[in-house]
């Protein structure tokens, strides 16, 4: 199930004439898989990385790629689109844009749109470099537009370098960052995910099955919509999100530590981390021996949501509530034990919910309400815990 964070989106998707520019497909798919319409714009040199035809036959909207076209216009096109999105943007292009030239479907469109602009550099190092280069982009910059990055490594002329055209998964992360609502700017939301591990010897430890996948969801969305976000995660396979200050920890003494240096400041604190409830009284040096298994001493680890809620000074807390059956009463139950403020529960032992899937059904809940989002993404699931805080938070409930 894929999230449809772009869904009543329409996206200009520019190309320009570069050997990334066949990479722009994928960044139409993309688009469109996550619920955009695109109409497509292209320079004459696009056209002949690409032929038209191809992206007309895998676009769904309009393919613009002549300026004397009957059928279709840069006014029509840029007054219906919500983001201009130039994916590769070449050097000529970027100069273009800081003249004011418009010679062709892109740059007439560039000067007819007044929405956002995001463009994704892609041209040999050197070129990235030149002074000429570096002064148009910080020119686009500073007029509000959003430059994803080049990426470093193998260029199409065989350098290495500073150029290649970003990652498909960045340049939409920007496109998601840009378009989101900004209802947590000026706000820092901590957020844990992921197991922790407390070790038993140098080779084995007490853990679970959490893949981090639902608390790395919510730090990204906290991100798109303004907010500074922390993330402390126990060991997952997850890459860290863009723009995320991410804290890397392992066993639950680590995690506590890290919360409580940066929870402090923070208005919004979501423990969405599942926490190992035990760890060994005192860790053994060397790899035991299989009839020590009978001495080893188990003791409790320490509860980080309620060392929070007990601060003199306190965000809003959110926790999490993992059952093993439709168990909602336990969740309120933990929520007003640990003095949370709101908790979400969630089923792991329901198909397509829990630990390890990209899916989740929860129940967000708090001391006066009780509201059932039904199986979805973990990035939608995300949304709407973000969009329950942001309402408490603004007094609306
Ligand atoms: O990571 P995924 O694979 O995406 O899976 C998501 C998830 C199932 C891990 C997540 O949705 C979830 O339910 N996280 C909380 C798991 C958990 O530990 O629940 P609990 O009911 O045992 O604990 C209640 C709350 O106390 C939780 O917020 C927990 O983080 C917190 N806690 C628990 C123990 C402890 N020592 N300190 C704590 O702060």
């Amino acid at each position: 199930m894929k999230s449809q964070s772009l869904k009543n989106k329409r996206i200009l998707l520019c190309i320009t004439g570069g050997i990334a520019a066949y990479r722009s497909l994928d960044i139409l798919r993309a688009l469109e898989t996550e619920g955009a319409s695109v109409d497509v714009a292209m320079t004459e040199a696009a056209t002949r990385f690409i032929p038209p035809l191809t992206v007309k036959a895998l676009s769904t909207g309009r393919v613009y790629t002549d300026i004397y076209s009957p059928e279709v216009d840069h006014i029509t096109l840029t007054r219906e689109a919500d983001l201009m999105l130039v994916a590769p943007a070449t050097a000529n292009t970027i100069g273009k844009f800081v003249a004011g030239i418009g010679d062709n479907p892109v740059t007439l469109c560039f000067l007819a749109f007044n929405g956002p602009v995001v463009f994704a550099p892609a041209m040999n190092w050197r070129m990235y470099e030149h002074p000429v280069v570096r002064k148009n982009i910080q020119t686009l910059r500073d007029m509000g537009c959003y430059e994803v990055e080049p990426d470093t490594g193998r260029l199409a002329c065989g350098e290495e370098g500073k150029g290649r055209m970003a990652s498909v998964e960045r340049i939409m992360e920007t496109v998601r960052t840009v378009l989101s609502k900004k209802d947590l700017s000026g706000r820092k939301v901590v957020v844990t995910a992921g197991p922790t591990l407390e070790p038993i010897d140098p080779v084995r430890y007490i853990s679970n099955r959490s893949s981090g996948k639902m608390g790395y969801a919510i730090a990204r969305d906290a991100r798109r919509r303004g907010a500074e976000v922390v993330l402390i995660s126990g060991p997952t396979q997850l890459l860290p999100p863009e723009g995320v200050h991410t804290i890397l920890v392992e066993t639950t003494e680590q995690m506590l530590n890290a919360v409580l240096e940066t929870v402090h400041d923070a208005d919004i604190f979501i423990m969405a981390a599942a926490v190992a409830d035990f760890r060994l009284e005192t860790p053994f040096q060397e790899k035991l021996e299989k009839e020590a298994i009978q001495s080893l001493k188990l003791t409790e680890t320490p509860d980080i949501v309620e060392t929070v809620t007990s601060l003199p000074s306190r965000p809003f807390v959110v926790g999490f509530s993992a059952e093993t059956g439709p168990n909602i009463a336990k969740a309120k139950e933990k929520m007003i034990k640990k003095g949370m403020d709101m908790i979400v529960f969630n089923d792991v032992t329901e198909p397509g919910a829990g630990f390890g899937v990209d899916t989740n059904h929860i129940v967000i809940i708090d001391r006066i309400s009780e509201k059932e989002i039904p199986l979805m993404s973990k990035e939608a699931c995300a949304g709407y815990i973000l969009d329950a805080v942001v309402e408490r938070l603004s007094g609306k409930t």
